[in-house]
């Protein structure tokens, strides 16, 4: 799994774009990546399948919590994510 400044996050890619967010989920620590993107472009949660938005970690099925995202971005020499 990807590390940024030491940090495990999980890096996805959809419609062509890349994401970067948390390890693991806010709400019991499911790990995100082993999760998948649903049909609205958020991702889902493997343990409870809650879902949170790509682009600002909003809870999108409602539950209250927050996913942490970074700013990520491909360049010639590599995948860059903001800390
Ligand atoms: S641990 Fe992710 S939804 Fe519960």
């Amino acid at each position: 799994m990807p590390e940024a400044n030491g940090k495990k996050i999980t890096i996805a890619r959809y419609n062509d774009g890349l994401f970067a967010f948390a390890y693991k989920c806010p709400h019991a620590s499911g790990i995100m990546s082993e999760g998948y993107i649903n049909g609205l472009g958020n991702v889902v949660c493997p343990l409870h399948r809650y879902t949170f938005s790509l682009q600002n970690g909003r809870n999108t099925s409602g539950e209250g919590y927050y996913l942490k995202t970074y700013l990520v971005e491909k360049r010639q020499d590599g995948i860059y994510v903001g800390m």
